[in-house]
């Protein structure tokens, strides 16, 4: 048996302990348990006191991690070793956001030059947007961006300017993911085409929903401007070819590597359109902030890491207590989007159900994650948080400082995020009532930031991304590849010949059931 395998064996029997004990209890029995399980780095305050976890649980967490090779994994990542073994390739996001000077390494080959020279470009190019030295084919300046991508391509970018955007913005931005060509009409409405870039970004250059649209967004150009039209094309991709042939100038190509992952690209330049409709130094404040987490993720000693602690809290709710959901909840309405953010990171990354060498995982995976901004998820799904009869972790994310509005409102919300992991935790005994009995005992994190700053939200996105990785590392699994979305993919290409009457594909009766209803 390795070492791996007695700390397993280890958290199964600490969580049977753990599943017939109180939280609240803990804190008489372990004195200076909140001040212990309060972490920080990079601006970032995390607390795990709330989690079922005993101190000496803890400690066996940390067993789990040394065994499952963590801090060997970590160095081979930032070593540029292949990771992503069934693709064979690294995963150097941290490089992206490395300063000037740094020097990674994709498999030995230095590739903070060619990063250096990229972002330098992206820099050029919004600045001279936001200057109006570069506009549009009729001369007037750009005032507005629509930027075209899915999953990787979109929600990192999406979340960035929802969290960041001013609220009367000099360029707008907006976004077009879905196939469903409602999502591009209103985006389009009440655009001017003369002042409007449209930014395409897929690492494929493949996608079918990136590429439909991208296709209807040069034609609305185009149909105002005629074929100077492209000069307001911008395109970002790992296939730089594809993205000139589709028709953007040289100069408006902007490249990243094989070496990025979709869902952790928004470093690169996938955050074009940010950089443009932010500027540059929120763009570069967004790196240095997940600089400042890689940098804490590299050199704290297990037992100080935010991305470690965090991932050992999950994975003793999801493999100890058996727990399959968590729940993520940003008491910043400027956050709302992280929960779809992290659907994805988490999601598609640890969704895995063999190990990295092709055996089946001996243990659970990713567990599913869902959320929406606070309070407003507390009028919605807070009553199963609370009540329900499955106990669903939370993650708690706070911002002590409001960017703009009434700092009495503001207070009422910390108020809430702050009520609602004690509610959690502590319950309300009322035996007599059981209608009104709070079982309490429900786990949660708590994350704060200072300030919604570019610096705060990168190093909040890089500690997820390193958290999901050390995830990764426990279960044995690729967290860089997604082979689970291709069949979808392959069949959807087959069933659109046969709506569009091209195939007669065989199919199950009910798909095919479907097809001949849709097609009548
Ligand atoms: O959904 C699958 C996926 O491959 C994601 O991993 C990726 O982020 C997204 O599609 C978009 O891909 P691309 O950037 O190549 O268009």
């Amino acid at each position: 048996m390795t070492d791996a395998d007695t700390a397993w064996r280890a958290l199964s029997a600490a969580a049977d302990a753990a599943a017939t004990r109180a939280i609240a209890g803990l804190f008489d029995a372990e004195p200076g348990r909140a001040q212990r399980l309060t972490l920080e780095a990079a601006g970032l305050v995390l607390d795990l006191s709330k989690q079922p976890w005993s101190r000496a649980d803890v400690a066996l967490m940390l067993d789990l991690a040394r065994a499952s090779g963590v801090e060997a994994a970590r160095e081979a990542l930032f070593a540029g070793g292949i990771v992503n073994r069934s693709e064979g390739r690294p995963a150097l996001h941290m490089a992206l956001r490395a300063p000037d000077g740094a020097d990674f390494r994709a498999g030995g080959v230095p590739v903070s030059p060619e990063v250096e020279a990229t972002r330098a470009r992206m820099r050029a190019f919004a600045e001279a947007v936001r200057s109006g030295a570069r506009a549009g084919a009729t001369g007037k300046p750009f005032r507005a961006i629509v930027h075209i991508g899915i999953g990787g391509s979109d929600l990192g970018p999406r979340l960035i300017w929802e969290a960041l955007r001013p609220l009367q913005p000099q360029i707008d931005l907006r976004f077009v993911a879905n196939v469903d060509p409602a999502e591009l009409a209103q985006a389009l409405t009440g655009l001017d085409p003369a002042q409007t870039l449209v930014v395409t970004v897929s690492k494929t250059f493949t996608t079918q929903e990136t590429l439909t649209n991208a296709e209807a967004a040069r034609a609305w150009l185009r149909a105002a401007l005629g074929e100077a039209a492209d000069a307001h094309l911008v395109a970002v991709s790992a296939a730089p070819d594809r993205a000139r042939a589709f028709g953007a100038p040289q100069d408006q190509v902007f490249a990243f590597w094989d070496w990025v992952g979709g869902r952790y690209s928004l470093w690169s330049a996938v955050g074009l359109s940010c950089a443009v409709a932010l500027g540059w130094e929120a763009f570069s404040g967004l790196l240095a902030g997940a600089a400042a987490m890689d940098d804490h993720f590299r050199a704290a000693p297990l037992d100080a890491s935010l991305p470690t602690l965090l991932a050992l809290a999950h994975v003793f709710n999801r493999n100890g207590l058996g727990r399959p959901i968590r729940a993520v909840v940003p008491y910043a309405q400027r956050l709302r989007l992280l929960p779809a953010f992290l659907q994805q990171l988490e999601m598609e990354s640890n969704g895995k159900r063999v190990t990295a060498d092709g055996r089946p995982v001996p243990h659970a995976t990713a567990a599913a994650v869902f959320g929406d901004a606070g309070t407003n998820g507390q009028h919605a799904f807070f009553q199963l948080l609370h009540q329900g009869t499955d106990v669903i972790p939370v993650d708690i994310v706070a911002v002590r400082e409001a960017r703009e509005g009434d700092p009495a409102a503001q207070r009422k919300l910390l108020a809430n995020a702050v009520a609602q992991a004690e509610a959690l935790m502590v319950g309300r005994a009322m035996p007599e009532d059981t209608q009104r009995h709070f079982p309490g005992n429900r786990p949660s994190s708590f994350l704060l930031l200072d300030r919604l700053t570019p610096e705060a939200l990168g190093a909040l996105i890089a500690l997820y991304e390193h958290k999901t990785f050390v995830e990764g590392v426990l279960w044995g699994i690729n967290s860089f590849d997604q082979w689970g979305v291709e069949l979808g993919k392959t069949l959807a290409a087959r069933v659109l010949a046969d709506l569009e009457g091209a195939a007669a594909n065989p199919h199950d009766p009910s798909t095919q059931a479907l097809i001949a209803r849709l097609k009548a």
